[in-house]
C-alpha cells in the first residue's frame, strides 16, 4: 500500500513538471541566427506584419559562429492555453533591450508587459516600441516573434527545480538578506498556443544587435536632407506663414532642410481628412513647388483615422474596424484594398505633387483614445495584434509609396516594433524629460529603432541650449513648435550658440551619413549604449539603496546604470549636461580619448570630470578617428552636388575610415550605385601626418569635391 502511494505521488510530480513541456525545434535561418518553434505559432506575428527579407549577404560576412547557448537550457511549455519560455541566465549576466525604455538600461530583475503604448513615465513594458528582443552582456540576443502582449520576468522568478537555487536567508539575523534571490532564468509568457523564438549569436553583444538588425533587412538609410535641420511649425499656419518662416531661417543663416506641417494642413483632423485645407493652403501643388525651390521639403502630420469628411471615407469604410478613434474609421492595413485607398489618397494629393514624408501620430496609445481590445478588424487580425503592429504597417506601406517613386523619405512615427528596422522613421513622443530622452536614445540602439530627443520649448535659455546640444547628436534634429511656435532663435541670449550647433550638425553630415550607411549595410546602430562599446568597463559591484528598512524593507542592491552618455557613429562619445549642471563625470572606455573640439588628450580607460560651461556639450573622440566635415551649408547637398570635405584626425593611432557616398536621394544604392571611399591618415617619412583617399570608383556617384586634412590637437594643417 505504502509503495503504491509513493509511486502515485512520483507519477503526479512527474506530470506537474513535464506534462506540458513542448519540444523546441531549432533551425538555422541565417549564419549566426536560429529559429526555435514550439507548439502552433500564430499565422500573424511581428515578422509577418513587416515582411522584410534578411540581408543574408551581410550576415554571411559576419561569419558563422555556433549556437551561443546550450539548446537544452531553453525550455518551452504549454500552460493555461499560453506558451511559457524559459531561457538561461547566469549570475553576472546583464540584460539590455526589451524595447524603448526611458529610465533604465539594465533590464535584469525587471518585470515587463510588452505593450505598444505612449510612454507614461514608468519602464513597465508599455512604450512606443516594446520590441521583444533582448541582448545579453554574455554576447547573444533573443527575439520572440509574436504580436501579442507578452509578460517578461527578466530574472525574477526562482523555481524549485532550479539547479542553482539560491540559499534561503533569514532576514531576522542576516544583514545581507536579499529581497530578490538569484533567478537563473528569463521567463516569458506568451498568450498563444505556440511561438517562434530567435537566437542571435555574438560573440559580442554588439554583434548580436547587428545580426538582429541585419535579419530585419538592415537599418534605414535616410536621404541626406533627412539628417539636416527640421522645424515643425504651429498647427494652424497658412502657406504664407510657412514660407515666411522658411525665409527667416535663410535670412538669419540658420540651416533648414524640411518643415513639418502639423494638423492644420488638413481640412479636418482628429479624425483626419487627408486632404488639404484650401483656406490655409489654397494652391497646395504650387506651394510645395515653391518650397522645393527654396530647398525646403515638407513633412505632413497625420493620424491614420479617417474622418467622414475625407474623400476616401465611403470607399474605405468596408475595410475598417468595428470601433473608431476620435470617431474616425480605423483602416485595416493588413488588407490590400484598404491600403490601396488609404495610401492612394496620400500619393495623389501629397506625394505626387512633391511632399517628402509624414509624421504618423497616435499609432501607439493611449488606451482611452485608441481602439479597445474588443475591437474587430475585418481581416480577423485581433485588436491586440493590430495594436502591436499598426505602427509597423503604417511605416511599411508609406515607405513603399516613396520607394515606388524612387525617392527616399525620412519621417516620424510615435509607435513601432520589431521588423521596422529598415523603415525610415524616427520615434518621438509627448513626454519631455530631457534626461529620459537621452536614456531612450541609448536604448534605441538595442532594439532597432531610432529616437529623437526633440526640442519643443524650455523654461529658460539654459535648458533650450542643453536640449539643442543633444538633439544635434541624434537621428533627427528637430524643433517641434506645433504648440509653442518656438524657433531656434527664440531665446536671444543663446541664439548664436544654437546657430553654431545647427551648423555643426550640417558640417558633420558626411559623418552621420556614413554612420547610417553602416546601419544599413552592416547593422551597426548609429546611436548606442556604452555597454556595446569595446573597452567599456563599468564598476559592476552592486550598491545598496540608502532608504531605511522602515521606508522600504525590500530595498534592492543595484548595479549603477550608465544612462547619460552614449556613442554616436564610429568614434564619438557624447556626454550631455542637463539644466543646472556645469560639470559631470564621464567614463572613458579603454584606449585613448580626445576632446572633440580641440583634439587635446582627455584620458584612457578612466573616469574623468569635465566642466565645460554652457558653451559646449562634452564630446570625446577615439584615438585614430577620422571625422569628415563639410562646409556649414544651410541645406543638405542635392543629388549630384560636389561638396568639399575636411578630414579631421584625432590622436596618435593611424586612421582608417570608410566614407560612404551615393546620390543621397534615391534608392539607386539598392542597385549598387554607391561607393565606400577608403580614407587613411598616417605619419610619412618626415613624421608628418599625411592623409589619403581612394580614387572614385568608375560609374559610381562621387559627391566629393576638394579634400583637406587636419590633425587635431596641433595647429599643423596640410
Ligand atoms: C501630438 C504629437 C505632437 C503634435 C500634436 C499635434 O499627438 O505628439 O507632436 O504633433 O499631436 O496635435
Amino acid at each position: 500500500m505504502f509503495i503504491s502511494r509513493s509511486i502515485l505521488l512520483l507519477f503526479f510530480a512527474f506530470n506537474i513538471s513535464t506534462a506540458y513541456t513542448q519540444t523546441l525545434h531549432w533551425q538555422q535561418v541565417a549564419p549566426g541566427i536560429w529559429k526555435g518553434t514550439t507548439g502552433k505559432p500564430e499565422t500573424y506575428d511581428l515578422l509577418k506584419a513587416a515582411e522584410v527579407s534578411p540581408n543574408k549577404e551581410a550576415l554571411s560576412k559576419m561569419g558563422s559562429p555556433s549556437f551561443p547557448l546550450s539548446q537544452s537550457t531553453i525550455i518551452a511549455k504549454q500552460t493555461d492555453g499560453k506558451t511559457y519560455l524559459q531561457l538561461p541566465l547566469t549570475e553576472q549576466e546583464q540584460l539590455y533591450g526589451f524595447g524603448l525604455n526611458f529610465q533604465t538600461v539594465n533590464q535584469r530583475e525587471r518585470i515587463l508587459q510588452l505593450h505598444v503604448d505612449h510612454y507614461s513615465g514608468t519602464d513597465n513594458g508599455r512604450t512606443h516600441a516594446p520590441v521583444p528582443f533582448y541582448v545579453s552582456s554574455k554576447g547573444y540576443g533573443v527575439f520572440i516573434n509574436t504580436a501579442r502582449y507578452i509578460t517578461v520576468y527578466a530574472g525574477t522568478g526562482v523555481r524549485r527545480d532550479s539547479d542553482n537555487a539560491p540559499a534561503e536567508q533569514d532576514r531576522n539575523t542576516d544583514p545581507n538578506w536579499n529581497p530578490q534571490p538569484y533567478s537563473d532564468a528569463v521567463e516569458i509568457l506568451i498568450p498563444a498556443a505556440g511561438v517562434e523564438v530567435y537566437v542571435f549569436a555574438g560573440p559580442t553583444p554588439l554583434d548580436a544587435v547587428r545580426r538582429f538588425n541585419l535579419f530585419n533587412g538592415g537599418g534605414c538609410l535616410p536621404p541626406r536632407w533627412g539628417l539636416g535641420f527640421t522645424q515643425r511649425v504651429k498647427s494652424l499656419f497658412t502657406d504664407q506663414e510657412v514660407m515666411k518662416e522658411a525665409d527667416e531661417f535663410e535670412a538669419k543663416g540658420y540651416p533648414l532642410d524640411f518643415i513639418g506641417l502639423e494638423p492644420g494642413w488638413q481640412s479636418k483632423s482628429y479624425p483626419c481628412s487627408f486632404a488639404w485645407d484650401l483656406t490655409r493652403f489654397p494652391q497646395p501643388a504650387k506651394f510645395i513647388k515653391e518650397m522645393l525651390q527654396k530647398n525646403i521639403r515638407l513633412n505632413l502630420w497625420i493620424n491614420p483615422y479617417v474622418s467622414k469628411y475625407s474623400p476616401i471615407y465611403k470607399n474605405i469604410l468596408p475595410y475598417t474596424a468595428s470601433h473608431t478613434v476620435w470617431n474616425g474609421a480605423i483602416p485595416d492595413l493588413t488588407l490590400a484594398p484598404a491600403r490601396k485607398i488609404f495610401f492612394g489618397q496620400l500619393y495623389n494629393a501629397q506625394i505626387k505633387p512633391g511632399v517628402s514624408g509624414y509624421k504618423i501620430d497616435e499609432v501607439d496609445g493611449y488606451d482611452n483614445w485608441l481602439w479597445p481590445d474588443v475591437t474587430v478588424f475585418p481581416s480577423g487580425v485581433s485588436a491586440e495584434q493590430m495594436r502591436q503592429t499598426f505602427a509597423v504597417l503604417c511605416q511599411k506601406y508609406s515607405t513603399e509609396i516613396f520607394h515606388q517613386q524612387n525617392k527616399r523619405t525620412y519621417g516620424l512615427v510615435r509607435g513601432s516594433n520589431a521588423g521596422a528596422v529598415s523603415f525610415p522613421y524616427v520615434i518621438y513622443n509627448d513626454y519631455y524629460k530631457h534626461e529620459d530622452f537621452i536614456t531612450a536614445l541609448i536604448n534605441s540602439g538595442f532594439c532597432g529603432v531610432l529616437w529623437t530627443p526633440e526640442v519643443r520649448a524650455s523654461a529658460n535659455s539654459e535648458e533650450w541650449l542643453r536640449r539643442m546640444q543633444t538633439v544635434i547628436f541624434s537621428p533627427m534634429v528637430m524643433i517641434n513648435a506645433w504648440a509653442s511656435g518656438t524657433k531656434p532663435w527664440s531665446y536671444p541670449d543663446v541664439a548664436d550658440k544654437v546657430k553654431e550647433l545647427a551648423l555643426l550638425r550640417m558640417q558633420m553630415m558626411p559623418y552621420w551619413y556614413s554612420a547610417f550607411a553602416r546601419y544599413h549595410f552592416e547593422g551597426m546602430p548609429p546611436f548606442r549604449a556604452m555597454n556595446l562599446e569595446e573597452g567599456f568597463v563599468q564598476n559592476s559591484s552592486p550598491e545598496k539603496g540608502n532608504s531605511s528598512l522602515e521606508e522600504n524593507p525590500y530595498t534592492l542592491a543595484t548595479v549603477k546604470e550608465i544612462k547619460d552618455q552614449y556613442m554616436a557613429g564610429d568614434y564619438l562619445l557624447i556626454a550631455p549636461l542637463f539644466t543646472g549642471e556645469s560639470s559631470r563625470k564621464v567614463i572613458l572606455p579603454k584606449g585613448k580619448w580626445y576632446d572633440f573640439y580641440t583634439g587635446t588628450y582627455a584620458g584612457d580607460g578612466e573616469i574623468i570630470s569635465v566642466s565645460s560651461g554652457l558653451d559646449h556639450i562634452p564630446v570625446f573622440v577615439k584615438d585614430g578617428a577620422i571625422i569628415p566635415m563639410q562646409p556649414p551649408l544651410l541645406h543638405a547637398p542635392k543629388a549630384g552636388d560636389k561638396v568639399d570635405i575636411e578630414f579631421r584626425h584625432y590622436g596618435e593611432k593611424d586612421g582608417a575610415y570608410k566614407l560612404y557616398d551615393d546620390d543621397g536621394e534615391t534608392f539607386d544604392y539598392e542597385k549598387g550605385a554607391y561607393s565606400w571611399r577608403t580614407v587613411t591618415m598616417k605619419r610619412n617619412s618626415r613624421n608628418e601626418w599625411e592623409g589619403t583617399i581612394s580614387a572614385p570608383e568608375k560609374n559610381k556617384p562621387n559627391t566629393i569635391g576638394k579634400v583637406n586634412w587636419k590633425q587635431m590637437g596641433t595647429d599643423h594643417q596640410q
